[in-house]
Parts: C-alpha cells; structure tokens; sequence
C-alpha cells in the first residue's frame, strides 16, 4: 500500500500550469466531433433555423448549470470522478464508475472515427475516392451493406490510423496533465481555429453558399412542438460541451485554490457553441455549393447527417471544387485535431479513476486504461460491422448513459445529498464573484431532472418498445450493442466499486471557504 499521505487540497495532485492551460484544455475537450460531425447535420434535421430556439434552451438551462455542477464538484472534491463522488457520499461511489465506463466505451469508437479522418486527410491529397465517393467510403471500412450483423475482423486500412490515435492519446495522457493534455491543447486547438477558420471563409465564398446558409437556418418552427428536437438539442449539449460524463469534473480536479470556475466555465460554454455554429455555416455553405452545381436544392442532397455527411457527402464536394485537394486536407486535418483533443480528455477520465483507485502513476494508468479499449476499439469498430456497431452504441451510450449520469447526479448531489448549497458558495468564492445565485440551485434540483426525467423516460420507452432504429437494425442486434453493453458496463461500475482503495480516498478535507472569501 501507498504511503497514506491525505491529499489534502491538491497535495500530490498534477496541477495545471496556470487558469490558461486549464482554459485551453476544457474548450479543447468541448470542441470536437460533436461540433463538426454532429452538429450541423442535427441541426438541419430537427427544425434548421427554428432548432438554435431549444439549443439555447438546453445551453443556458441545462449544459452550462450541469457545467457548473462538474466544475463545482471536481475542484471541492479533488479527483477523478469516482473518488469526488466518494467523498461526497460512499453510496454514489459507483456513479464516478459509471461515468468512468462510459468514457470507455465512447473512447473504443471515437478513436475509429478520428482514425478514418486521419486516413481521408491523406486520401484528399489525389481525392482518392475518385467519382464515388460512397463506394469507396464503404469499401475503405469494408462495410457489409447486405447484411447488419456483427463481424470481428478488422479492416486493414483502418488499423494503422487507428493505431495512431491510440499511441498518440495514451502517450499524451502518460506524460502527465501539465506535460502532455496542457501542452497538446496548447499546440492544438489554435492551429485548430486558425484551418477552420479558412476553411469557413473558403466555403463562404463559393457560389451557392448563401443557398446552403438558408437551408441551414431556414426555420420550420413546427419541429418545435416535437419533444424529438428538444431530446436532439439536449443531447447535443451534452456531448458536445463534455458534461456530465466525468470529463470536466476531472479536467477541474486538477486546478489550484483559487480558479475562476465561473468564468471558465462560460467561456468554454460559448466558444464551445460559437464553433459549432461556425461548422455548421461552413458545412451549408460548402452544401449550397454542391446543390447549386447539381441544380437542386439542398434539401434534396442525400446524406446530410452523421457520417455520411463527413466523408461520402464532403469528400463528394471536394472533388467537384477548385482546390478541392487542399479544402479536403483542411478539413480532415481539423476534424483529426478537434477530435484529438476530446479524445485525450475522455481517456483522462478512465486513467485518473484508474489511477487514483489502484495508485497507479500517470504512465501506468493510461496503458491499464488504454490497452484494453484499443483492442476493443479494433474488434468492435475497426471491423466490416464497425459502422453500424458504433451508430447503435453511440445512440445508446449518449440517451441513455450520460442523461442518466446527469440525472442522478443532479438528484443525488441536489436532492438526496443536498449539497448545491456549499457547492454554490465553492463556486462563487474561489472564482472572486457571487453571479452565481440560488437559480442555479432550483436548476440544479428541479427543472434539469425535471426536464431530462421527460426526455429519458420518453427515449427509454420508445428504444425498449420500438427500437432505436428498426428500419435498420434487428431488435437482437440493437440488445446486444445498446443494451447488453450498458449491463455490462453497469456490471463493470458495480464492480470496480466493490474493490478496495489503494489510495487513502477518504483522508481528504475540502477547502475552507471562510478562509477563501476571507482574503477576498
Ligand atoms: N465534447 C466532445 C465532442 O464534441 C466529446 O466531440
């Protein structure tokens, strides 16, 4: 056993470098694959124009209170998110493993996606997909379009990306948070903002790119009466701003005393959403191109959600502009980066769990974390069936895993523990303000489970009765990848709780917050 030091107040504890590097690091975290690959295809299919209505709903009064909660949280409780909800109460210890499981889980197939963007960053250079740009994205993941059923040999086109990824996001996370996430965000998310960036700008200069903005921002304000487009802004939120699945609460843990969580936190909230409407301007106005060229509308192009839209739709585009090669290169290089950097901070999750339960150091943690999900990540989407695996777990792990984890951390943290009261106070003492007022309580309490309970209740009920997507998948297929592994991860939370802490988890005293208002 470790030598039973108490981490008192940071003691111990990898810091960041300064408030920058801890800026740099959430709004890396944020701004990936949600932002670029999901966003703008769920905006144009739930409402376009009328759709920004819910999504600021759900980022005022969901993301960035729920934001708040796990900044709150994993600066007062100083850990990994199993050992935060520990220390808040024993019986929610399993919650932090909960969020640990669905990190890993998210991480085996967000890995496989940034690994085909690395791979099409090389393919844009002699746009290789030629004139069929489908065939070729489905020959290149070797997907079986007779058949959905699951198949465990992996591509080989996908395995050296995919290698890639994993050695590039366990060597960052091995080198440390101040070493390796702080200084791979600092490098990343700028050279991030600038390509993407002039990727806007060239997209919007290309005839037909004020057709593809009215198509995106269009409104069809009768999707607004659909509970489906408020689950979809929701959900969005969530992923997208990396809430409530241990993310932000870790990146926190890893602050000094004084930090301006508040400031942070709304700073990383609205870059967060800024970028993502930048991607979705530049992916319609890049859309209104390819419409305008083919003499339709946008709205009768195939393919505008999802992966589809990012490499059968784009790299259709990409062949038919002037530069094609380049805005390709561009795009793929942007979409790898912002991808990147989430992935480290979902693998940070898992290996500080890991870490501070088993007493691991930081090295040693990624490869016990790592390892395992790398070659899950092979098995399960790196093969002919990968697609569709990662389609149904992705539905699955999103809204049903991390809505229940921010249900019943609200309700456990608000309602059952009580604790929004210190945790509002924590707030505003170590970030130097009081903005933050008893509405985030009664957010926090009452309308978050109130509005996500709906949501999941809505969403449970209709994947157990109907399905997730029964035109597409047989219920057997949808039971084992979207049900049988959220038993299995529950199984696995459930377990990992059971075992003995290696480190002296519960030698631990919160800040004072008299002492900190104080000097103030
Ligand atoms: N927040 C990350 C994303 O948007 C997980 O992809």
């Amino acid at each position: 056993m470790s030598s039973p030091t108490p981490p008192l107040e940071g003691q111990q504890r990898e810091q960041w470098g300064s408030q920058l590097g801890f800026l740099v690091a959430a709004i890396g975290s944020a701004i990936g694959l949600g932002n670029i690959w999901r966003f703008p295809g769920v905006a144009y299919t739930n409402g376009g124009g009328a759709f920004i209505v819910p999504y600021v709903v759900a980022l005022l009064m969901v993301g960035i209170p729920v934001l708040f909660l796990d900044y709150s949280l994993g600066h007062r409780f100083r850990g990994s998110a199993p050992a935060v909800f520990r220390r808040l109460s024993r019986r929610f210890e399993w919650l932090g493993w909960w969020q640990v499981m669905v990190c890993f889980i998210i991480m085996t197939y967000y890995a496989v996606i940034v690994a085909w963007a690395l791979r099409y960053m090389i393919f844009s250079v002699n746009t290789a997909w030629g004139g069929d740009a489908k065939g070729f994205f489905y020959d290149y993941i070797g997907l079986d379009t007779d058949a959905v059923s699951f198949s465990a040999a992996p591509v080989a086109g996908v395995i050296i990306p995919l290698a890639i990824v994993w050695v590039f996001g366990l060597v960052v996370i091995g080198l440390g948070v101040t070493n390796g996430v702080e200084r791979a965000n600092k490098i990343f998310l700028p050279v991030l903002v600038i390509m993407f960036a002039a990727l806007v700008v060239r997209a919007l200069t290309l005839s037909g790119a004020a057709q593809g903005l009215d198509a995106l921002f269009a409104p069809d304000w009768s999707a607004l009466g659909d509970f489906r487009v408020w689950m979809a802004a929701f959900g969005q939120i969530f992923f997208s701003l990396s809430v409530a699945f241990g993310i932000m609460l870790t990146y926190s843990s890893y602050l000094g005393r004084r930090a301006d969580l508040i400031g942070t936190g709304l700073v990383a909230g609205f870059a967060n959403s800024s970028f993502e409407i930048l991607a979705g301007i530049g992916v319609f106005a890049t859309l209104g191109y390819m419409a305008t060229r083919q003499g339709m509308a946008v709205s009768e192009l195939q393919g505008i959600s999802g992966v589809s839209l990012s490499f059968v739709t784009f790299p259709t585009v990409i062949s038919q502009m002037p530069g094609g090669p380049l805005f390709g290169v561009l795009f793929f290089a942007s979409f790898a980066m912002a991808g990147l950097t989430s992935f480290i901070s979902i693998i940070q999750v898992v290996a500080a769990g890991l870490a501070e339960k088993f007493d691991l150091s930081p090295a040693r943690a990624s490869l016990v974390a790592g390892l395992p999900s790398a070659v899950l990540s092979l098995v399960l989407f790196g093969t002919s069936s990968g697609l569709y695996d990662l389609d149904v777990v992705d539905a699955f792990i999103n809204n049903i895993g991390v809505v229940g984890s921010a249900i019943v951390m609200c309700v456990g943290v608000g309602l059952v523990l009580r604790r929004t009261g210190v945790l509002r106070r924590h707030l505003n003492a170590v970030s130097g303000t009081s903005i933050v007022g008893a509405w985030w309580q009664v957010l926090i309490c009452a309308v978050v489970p109130a509005l996500l309970g709906f949501m999941f209740v809505q969403n449970v009920w209709a994947y157990a009765s109907a399905g997730y997507d029964p035109a597409s998948y047989t219920p057997g297929f949808e039971a084992v990848f979207g049900w049988g592994m959220l038993f299995l991860c529950a199984v696995a939370a459930a377990i990992l709780t059971l075992i003995r802490w290696r480190t002296p988890v519960d030698d631990f005293r919160p800040l004072d917050l008299d002492a900190v208002e104080e000097v103030s």
